[in-house]
């Protein structure tokens, strides 16, 4: 089912995220509220959660393979922006996220990042992320999940969408 479209302005602007304990989601719903725009959570069909799921997606990570996720609801290619969330795994995209970017690449216009780490970030992430669309991001964003979870995220959150909005030619 397609659902129907929010806009941001005259750019129409999707936020898509993966988030396997929070941090990410948080982050990706508060963008998508500054934006007032679209929003939807890249869901996996592989467990992930507890010890054994930790242990799969950091061996998965760094295998570099690929999972099953849902099929998202919203048409990606009918956005002149979306915006792509991931936590950092491994040193680099989570697995959802990097498939969701390989399987939609060619559905992708413009792109812009944001990740959450746990501390140890080099944005390899971004790299990564960039050479599977094939397309350079408009901006990028990172957080600890410490950040998260006492709020100071917030400001960095506002100059990100304020970017956004400042985009010329979307
Ligand atoms: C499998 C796995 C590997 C991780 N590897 C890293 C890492 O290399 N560097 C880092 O800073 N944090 C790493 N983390 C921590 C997460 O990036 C951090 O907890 C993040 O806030 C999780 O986001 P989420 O709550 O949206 O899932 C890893 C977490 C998991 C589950």
């Amino acid at each position: 089912m397609i659902e129907k479209s929010l806009e941001c302005d005259t750019m129409k602007i999707l936020v898509v995220y993966y988030s396997r304990s929070g941090h990410t989601r948080r982050v990706g719903e508060t963008i998508a509220d500054m934006l007032t725009c679209d929003r939807e959570e890249i869901i996996d069909t592989v467990r992930r959660s507890g010890p054994i799921g930790w242990l799969r997606s950091g061996y998965q990570n760094k295998k570099k393979v690929f999972t099953k996720i849902e099929p998202l609801k919203r048409d990606v290619s009918g956005y002149d922006l979306v915006v792509i969330g991931t936590p950092v795994w491994a040193g680099t995209a989570s697995v959802p996220v990097r498939t969701f970017v390989h399987q939609y690449r060619d559905d992708l216009n413009k792109v812009a990042f944001f990740s959450v780490h746990g501390g140890e970030n080099v944005q390899d992430e971004f790299n990564e992320m960039e050479a599977l669309c094939g397309k350079k991001p408009v901006c990028l964003l990172s957080f600890s999940g410490k950040e998260v979870k006492n709020d100071s995220y917030s400001a960095g959150v506002e100059q990100f969408a304020k970017n956004i909005k400042n985009l010329k030619g979307i």
